[in-house]
């Protein structure tokens, strides 16, 4: 029996597929792999007994890395197993942003009570109207499997949409719409985009990579959406381009001092892969590919 440790209820979901060869520990100490989703790993000791971590999850910037390489603890994630879940909202982000339904909802709200809200209505709908995202251009920074299918579906909703990636694999290259322009340098995308959109991994390289230079690059109005980490932005240096009216709203999935409360600054408490069915296959996946590891000595996404 592998002794599979739980740092996230429900990572463990994947494992009632296979009860008769693994069985979860409540005691770290005795955990061969630990199962974990967005909890931070840096403080903790790892366990003489621990062969795998798995990471239910694209990024792997709560795991460390170094530490586990030291010990030979092979280290997993699940590219692509939220991918859906987060282009959802990377588009609901989107027309968030064009259109303030939330302002017309709480005006609906505030105004519960009122017999003449028909009427008054009329009003609500100059106060809140929007722009619409088709034709708007959107500038996708990272074409990984985030970043394509948020270029893919962009696409279908009409926007002219450019792509930058560096480090483009070959899946991405087949994946991704014929329709979207790849640019060689992520400035283009800053000074040609109507919305940016990033989705890299944090890495020393990325780190505030929208920095105040990248935002004075930007168009007035941008738009700027932060699915991926919320330490890629310099976010102080957007705050003040926001309270500039530079930048027009900043959609970030990561709540923070920094952000929280900000006008034009909407902020989503990481409900990105926060989906059923997201959570099912991030789950699945991060228990198959340690079961592969440990059976076979097969390592993916390590
Ligand atoms: C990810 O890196 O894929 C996300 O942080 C997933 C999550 O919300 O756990």
């Amino acid at each position: 029996m592998v002794q599979f440790h739980c740092l996230n209820p429900i990572a463990a979901c994947g494992l009632e597929l296979f009860p008769d060869t693994y069985e979860k520990t409540e005691d770290f100490n005795q955990a061969e792999v630990a199962l974990v989703r967005s909890a931070a790993m840096h403080d903790m000791d790892l366990p003489e007994s621990l062969l795998a971590v798995a990471r239910a999850g694209a990024g792997v910037n709560n795991i460390p890395l170094e530490k586990c390489a030291d010990q030979g603890i092979v280290v997993f994630n699940t590219p692509g197993a939220n991918a859906n879940g987060v282009k959802e909202l990377v588009i609901a982000g989107m027309l968030l942003a064009s259109r303030d339904i939330t302002g017309g909802i709480d005006w609906v709200k505030a105004n519960k009570e009122d017999a003449g809200i028909a009427k008054a209505a009329e009003k609500a709908k100059k106060a809140f109207a929007g722009t619409e995202i088709k034709g708007k251009k959107l500038g996708v920074i990272g074409l990984g499997a985030i970043g394509v299918q948020v270029a893919n579906a962009a696409v279908a909703l009409g926007m002219d949409v450019l792509g930058y990636d560096p480090y483009l694999s070959v899946n991405a290259a087949w994946n991704v719409s014929t329709k979207v322009k790849h640019v060689m340098s992520v400035e283009d995308i800053y000074k040609e985009c109507d919305f940016i959109t990033i989705h890299v991994p944090l890495l020393d390289s990325t780190k505030g990579m929208i920095s105040k230079e990248a935002i004075a690059m930007m168009k007035e109005n941008v738009i700027v959406l932060n699915f991926a980490r919320d330490t890629l932005v310099d976010e102080p240096a957007m705050v003040k381009a926001l309270k500039a009216g530079k930048v027009r709203k900043y959609v970030v999935d990561f709540p923070n001092p920094t952000t929280a409360g900000v006008e034009n600054c909407i902020v989503i408490p990481h409900l990105g892969a926060s989906t059923a069915e997201s959570e099912d296959n991030c789950a699945v996946m991060a228990v198959r590919e340690v079961i592969d590891y440990i059976e076979n000595g097969n390592i993916a996404h390590s």
